[in-house]
């Protein structure tokens, strides 16, 4: 069987950091792995406007953002499918169907749809009257709408945050409930996850949970050199460690989580100025020795900082360097765009050829 990634991103904003190490690091891994027979990429629009439906602008904006942040990343159209989610309306005709194969009480035990929908404030009062905004029903559906993404391209492999996982579960349900109904068309996929814990959750500068452009606690992909070193000073680090002597913690300490994301042990030799100092010099070879020293006690947050925005540099300074390279023919990227679009709609349209067939609607062949 043919091995067939297919991701997406909702673009509601730029890309940041989280997104990088969750997601899109690993992504250009895979595609430069050879391992794999095609790779699709999706910006996703049309699940986008589920709970931005007022908001257009917004949505559109950020169709070339992400673009920008993929191209930069080293996604390559080449090897790589990138294309607009709303441009296949194939997708669109897919969860209708789909729509068939799931209860609504099996949509209210989503517990990332459940989340969302609090976070959202979408949920309605407690005597049913409507002084909210109640939940869009795009919105409650489109955990549907992921399911037809995924399978109109017979993904085998769709890696995602651990967030998309009861995605991918409910995903797997349809693919079954539709073979065992109709017939043997779609494929039932795997999650993907990142495999350091880190990289599952990158905190915010500001040590929250989640790293997400309405706390405003992201590093973005696109943000200058100066401007990350600002967010890295900013950061917070261990509130127990007053003095440079005190013994500190590594474990929920935000600076440790960045480096454990970002830091590899060629790093030191390029960047172990940092660790010199007028009061005390260390020399460390990899993460785990600064860690027992932190631990100790002796090393100075302001250092560990310093390395943290060098290693940071290393690799968002080329990133930056390609953004702004394709940023200066957007019209270029539209077309890369365009042309991935068309290609992924001629899979679609082949899936959901079969799928009409299975469920014996194709009256006119
Ligand atoms: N829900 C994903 C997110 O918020 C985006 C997405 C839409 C997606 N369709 C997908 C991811 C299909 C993987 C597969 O980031």
């Amino acid at each position: 069987m043919a091995k067939i990634i297919l991701t997406g991103d909702r673009p509601t904003g730029r890309l940041h950091i989280g997104h990088y190490v969750g997601s899109l690091r690993r992504r250009v891994e895979l595609q430069n792995s050879g391992l794999f027979d095609r790779i699709f990429v999706m910006i996703a629009d049309a699940q986008a406007l589920t709970d931005n439906a007022d908001n257009p602008d917004k949505v559109r904006q950020n169709i070339a953002e992400v673009a920008l942040d993929y191209l930069a990343a080293g996604l390559d159209p080449a090897k790589t499918t990138i294309f607009v989610q709303s441009f296949v309306s194939e997708l669109t005709e897919l969860s209708f169907y789909y729509m068939n194969l799931v209860t609504v009480q099996r949509l209210q035990r989503n517990p990332t749809v459940k989340a969302e929908i609090k976070m959202r404030g979408f949920s309605e009062s407690e005597d049913g009257s409507d002084n909210k905004a109640g939940t869009p029903v795009g919105f409650f559906c489109y955990p549907i709408s992921q399911a037809a993404d995924i399978t109109a391209f017979k993904a085998t492999t769709v890696p995602v945050g651990e967030d998309q996982e009861p995605m991918i579960e409910q995903t797997r349900e349809i693919v079954r409930k539709f073979n065992s109904t109709y017939a043997p068309v779609l494929v039932e996929p795997d999650i993907l996850l990142p495999d350091n814990a880190a990289c599952l959750r990158l905190p915010g500068t500001d040590g929250k949970a989640k790293m997400s452009k309405s706390l405003g606690n992201c590093i973005y992909l696109a943000d200058d050199a100066q401007t990350v070193r600002d967010k890295v000073k900013g950061m917070f680090t261990d509130p127990l460690h007053l003095q440079v002597s005190d013994p500190g913690h590594v474990e929920g300490n935000t600076v440790f989580t960045y480096l454990d994301a970002f830091c590899k042990d060629e790093h030191f030799g390029k960047f172990g100025d940092c660790f010199v100092g007028r009061k005390s010099s260390f020399s460390f070879k990899n993460l785990d020795e600064v860690k027992a020293q932190y631990r100790e006690g002796g090393l100075g947050d302001m250092m560990i900082k310093n390395f943290l925005a060098a290693v940071l540099e290393d690799t968002l300074g080329p990133i930056r360097e390609r953004r702004a390279e394709f940023a200066k023919d957007i019209p270029a990227v539209m077309e890369m765009l365009r042309k991935g679009s068309l290609e992924a709609r001629e899979v679609a349209a082949q899936t959901l050829a079969e799928v009409k067939q299975a469920m014996k609607i194709n009256y006119f062949e």
